[in-house]
């Protein structure tokens, strides 16, 4: 029965073209997840107008996410697939939330910090620093036990936690404390071209990223100039960062662990295996980039799912607000 298995609840902001680090560190885990868990994957617009987007390409790009998710192998029958604005239970959820929030503790969040410098203190929406906040409805709304997200979303899980603790103590148990499910191999891609950075899909430099929608030969380009060292062993060590995320993305993809992709390599120089990173991607991604294009083509298709996961997702988090609002002392409607 659905209703006893244990609740996944991720989500991936339409803000920029996927990367492999959205796929690897999330997306490729989901799938594994589908058969166990009652699942919630959400396309969170929401979250992406915390910096300025442009209406067209938001609009091209949430389709193009959820088309992502289904190519990936999300089955819209076994999990709930949705768009986040289409559920208004979210932003509802977040504006309580708020105010069971300090201010401190969401200015210390490092990707606000990173963010605000990025963009520059004046054009700093309030929305950027409330953002896990919103994260945090996302999540508590459905009761989520796990959540599963590549390294980088450690600090908003937590912030997430200790909301839910501070009003499940201030009322009663009211949500469920949820836990990171952060994979093994591939939970932080790293940047291409500098390599003690997190790849991501909102770097300015195109080299430094492999897009889930690359074709072959950019891919095989991209990682042919990916920064390595002079050092000329395949080995997995952080004195030679850029070898090392290229044996992780290897070992995320091919499930073959550092030890082995290693022993592959020994005695051979880097073009090899480079070479042979770029194929293992291009294949994995490949049958991919096919089934989103197809899936962009039928656009009712895509509007029967986002349409009847909405309806869902509505009808689950409905009810949990509508007790946070009890709890809170709001008078009921009816
Ligand atoms: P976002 O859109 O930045 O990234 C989506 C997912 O991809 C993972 N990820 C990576 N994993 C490994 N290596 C990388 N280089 C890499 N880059 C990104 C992220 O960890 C994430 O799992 N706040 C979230 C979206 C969100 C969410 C939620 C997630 C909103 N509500 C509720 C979980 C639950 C975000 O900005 O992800």
């Amino acid at each position: 029965m659905e209703n006893n298995k244990k609740i996944i609840f991720s989500g991936i902001q339409p803000s920029g073209d996927l990367t492999i680090g959205n796929y690897l560190g999330a997306l490729k885990n989901w799938v594994k997840l589908q058969d166990q868990y009652d699942c919630y994957y959400c396309v969170v617009d929401l979250h992406a107008i915390t910096v300025r987007q442009e209406p067209k390409d938001l609009r091209k790009r949430t389709l193009e996410v959820l088309a992502i998710y289904l190519a990936a192998g999300l089955d819209p029958e076994k999990n709930t697939i949705f768009i986040q604005s289409h559920v208004s239970t979210h932003s509802e959820a977040a504006w309580l939330l708020n105010c069971y929030t300090y201010t401190g503790e969401l200015s210390r969040m490092t990707q606000f910090k990173d963010k605000s410098k990025r963009y520059g203190e004046a054009t700093v929406s309030v929305g950027l620093l409330d953002y896990p906040v919103l994260m945090a409805a996302d999540i508590l709304l459905y009761n989520a036990d796990l959540v599963p997200v590549g390294k980088d979303q450690t600090q908003h899980l937590e912030i997430t936690r200790d909301i839910a603790q501070r009003f499940n103590n201030l009322y009663s148990p009211t949500f469920t404390i949820p836990e990171g499910y952060i994979p093994e191999a591939g939970a932080k891609i790293m940047d291409l071209q500098e390599p003690t950075k997190k790849m991501s899909k909102s770097s300015d430099n195109p080299n430094s990223y492999i897009l889930i929608m690359d074709s072959p030969d950019v891919i095989r380009k991209k990682i042919s100039r990916a920064v390595t060292d002079t050092l000329g062993i395949v080995k997995y060590t952080d004195e030679q960062p850029g070898i090392k995320n290229l044996i992780t993305i290897v070992s995320s993809i091919t499930a073959m662990n550092p030890e082995e992709i290693e022993k592959k390599y020994e005695g051979q120089g880097y073009a090899q295996f480079k070479s042979d990173v770029a194929d293992i991607i291009i294949n994995e991604l490949e049958p991919i980039q096919k089934k989103v294009n197809e899936f962009l083509s039928d656009k009712t298709y895509l509007e029967s799912v986002y349409k009847k996961g909405a309806e869902k997702a509505y009808y689950i988090s409905n009810k949990v607000l509508r007790k946070m609002q009890k709890k809170i002392g709001f008078i009921p409607k009816q």
